[in-house]
């Protein structure tokens, strides 16, 4: 089996393609990053001369690019990961959101037509059905539950979305949708939540907390949303969609005075800045259809993965102090100064 990982140098791709590589040792994994700046070839460093692996560095949209990938390789499977991947980006720049998530999504699923595959699969977002109210605990994301975007970002994962399940409606292309909820874990990039916080309290710099700080995220350790993709890719039924999430619903503000409390610095660093525009207040998602087709369910408690994923943070300094040291300086210079 000959597989295509796009996005693989990012956060979840980079620790999809280590699950793969290591439970399948008969297949062959090929990664296509435009290595953005959320791209870090020094992630992948130790498969690197895996002789199952390789390394591609093109952008999605570039449509010479991926096929003549598609013509070398001749793929079983596509997995795409690549995009633009962060909500406050998407806010200051929606353009490369569109050109990358909807058209890159395009080119390769043409690809995917030209040269057959027998499953192209779409990592989605449960950020694709907008978010639910904080006083409606009854309330959670089914795979029915209609498309209501909020961000540009969400917009843009939605109209991918739209376009893979025409592309299985008009052409019959096998194809499946995942839709998961935030992940945290190891090569996390530090832009987001749980990455930021944790290097600004190690650095004893203040954390910038939006809004009140209220507002829900439904976490789930990387891990397994890798292997639910795994199952989703092998056992899936194709022009299905499937909602990935654990179930583990928290507050930012709970999530932030834990980093605190686990690496022993002071609520004090918690500062309340100016609110993200458009802020979805609380997303959370139905699990049930992934866990009776296929038998997911999530195996890391949030209590355990937060803490794995601190110590990993620990002990992977250079990983991201090298990215925070870089041209990232000048993004969080530009986003959090004066907030
Ligand atoms: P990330 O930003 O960490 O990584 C994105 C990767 O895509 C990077 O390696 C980047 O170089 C690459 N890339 C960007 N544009 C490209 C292009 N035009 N061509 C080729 N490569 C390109 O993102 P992530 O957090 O790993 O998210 C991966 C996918 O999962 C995304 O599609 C995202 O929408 C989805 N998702 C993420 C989360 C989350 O919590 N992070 C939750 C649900 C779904
Ligand atoms: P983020 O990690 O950007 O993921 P998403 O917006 O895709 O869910 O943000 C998670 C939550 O944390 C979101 O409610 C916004 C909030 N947040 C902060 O309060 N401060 C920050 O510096 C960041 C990056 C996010």
């Amino acid at each position: 089996m000959t597989i295509i990982v796009t996005g693989g140098a990012g956060f979840i791709g980079s620790n999809f393609i280590f699950h793969m590589l290591e439970k399948y040792q008969d297949y062959r994994i090929i990664c296509l990053d435009k290595l953005t700046y959320a791209g870090n070839l020094s992630t992948l460093k130790n498969i690197m001369n895996n002789r199952n692996f390789r390394f591609v560095k093109a952008d999605i949209c570039d449509r010479e690019a991926v096929y003549k990938l598609f013509e070398e390789e001749h793929p079983d499977v596509v997995v795409n990961f690549a995009a633009e991947s962060h909500v406050d980006r998407s806010i200051e720049n929606p353009e490369v959101f569109l050109k990358t998530n909807i058209l890159g999504t395009q080119t390769l699923m043409d690809a995917c037509r030209k040269y057959g595959v027998v499953r192209y699969h779409q990592v989605s977002t449960d950020e694709v059905y907008g978010d639910l109210p904080l006083d409606r605990p009854d309330l959670f994301f089914t795979e029915t539950t209609p498309i209501h975007t909020s961000s540009p970002y969400s917009a843009s994962k939605a109209s991918a979305d739209l376009l893979v399940l025409a592309y299985y409606r008009t052409y019959g292309l096998p194809i499946t949708i995942s839709r998961c909820s935030n992940n945290y874990g190891p090569y996390h990039f530090p832009e987001k939540l749980i990455p930021l916080m944790i290097a600004n309290a190690l650095n004893d710099k203040p954390l910038p907390v939006y809004g009140t700080g209220e507002n829900i995220r439904d976490w789930l350790y990387v891990e397994d949303h890798c292997k639910a993709i795994d199952l989703i890719i092998h056992k899936g039924t194709v022009g299905e969609v499937y909602n990935i999430g654990g179930h583990n619903e928290m507050s930012n503000i709970d999530i932030v005075k834990l980093i605190c409390k686990e690496l022993g610095k002071p609520e004090s660093l918690i500062t309340y800045v100016t609110d993200r525009k458009g802020h979805d207040m609380r997303y959370a998602i139905d699990p049930t259809k992934i866990h009776n087709e296929l038998g997911w369910l999530p195996e890391t408690k949030f209590s355990e993965g937060i803490k794995k994923t601190i110590q990993w943070y620990l002990e992977n300094t250079e990983w991201w102090e090298t990215i925070i040291s870089g041209e990232y300086k000048n993004y969080y210079d530009k986003m959090y100064h004066n907030r």
